[in-house]
């Protein structure tokens, strides 16, 4: 299956993504995560991505989308894959819908996880990661327990450098205007499904499962 992922900033893209990555082995391509790790190994894509990143603004689509032809030609995606985060605007959609025609392969859906607006600035101040599971957690909303578990794991809870208010206003404002007209576009090629993505990460999953015909 070739999935795309639509939803705004802390809608919980990834945080679903990773289970359906578990749960069925399609792999999870998140362009955020590739971008971050350029940006952490200080290469030469990573040092022109940063500035656009650090002020919540879209980076060139010259960029991903040679990161995405690069990730989706390797041999773990050649089943399907999940994408979080890509396409951001109708450039990137158009462009990859030119790739996958060149591969002879379609889109299976588009699912927007859907999420009120004043909920997001809270899971996204929230936001934390396990700097030894990867695990992505929330001080709000993530139990005792597992955040315990990354403890116990000898991790830290780190914070995104862009999960600071001013950057996340931002980043809300792109989506809006640059990243919502997707759903009309997915609309019309009759690929998109829409998640109530509000409520328990396992209640969301088994929604989200199910329009994606997962079972
Ligand atoms: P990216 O990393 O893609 O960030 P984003 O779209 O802003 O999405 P997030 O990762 O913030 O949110 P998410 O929906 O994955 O939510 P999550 O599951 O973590 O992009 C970062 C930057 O990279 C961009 O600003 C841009 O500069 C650049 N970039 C990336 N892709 C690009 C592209 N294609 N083109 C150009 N530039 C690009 O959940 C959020 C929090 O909520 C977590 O703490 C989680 O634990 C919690 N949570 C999740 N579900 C629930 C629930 N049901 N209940 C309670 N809490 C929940």
């Amino acid at each position: 299956m070739r999935i795309v992922m639509l939803g705004a900033p802390g809608s919980g893209k990834g945080t679903q993504a990773q289970r359906i990555q578990k749960d069925h082995g399609l792999p999870q391509v998140s362009t955020g995560d590739l971008l971050r790790r350029a940006v952490a190994d200080k290469t030469p894509l990573g040092q022109k991505a940063k500035q656009a990143m650090d002020a919540g603004e879209l980076v060139s689509d010259e960029i991903v989308l040679g990161m995405i032809k690069e990730r989706i030609a390797q041999p773990d995606a050649s089943k399907g894959f999940i994408l979080d985060g890509f396409p951001r605007n109708t450039s990137q959609a158009n462009s990859l819908d030119a790739l996958l025609a060149s591969m002879n392969v379609k889109l299976d859906r588009v699912v927007l996880m859907d999420v009120d607006f004043d909920i997001l600035m809270k899971r996204l101040t929230g936001r934390r990661t396990c700097s030894t599971t990867g695990a992505v957690l929330n001080i709000y909303f993530s139990s005792p327990a597992d955040l315990e578990a990354c403890r116990k794991a000898g991790g830290e809870l780190l914070q995104r450098d862009d999960d600071n208010e001013a950057t996340i206003r931002n980043r809300l404002q792109v989506y809006e205007r640059q990243t919502a007209p997707l759903v009309d576009y997915y609309t019309k090629q009759g690929l998109l499904k829409t998640v109530a993505a509000t409520g328990e990460v396992d209640d969301v999953y088994s929604r989200l499962k199910g329009a994606l015909g997962l079972g």
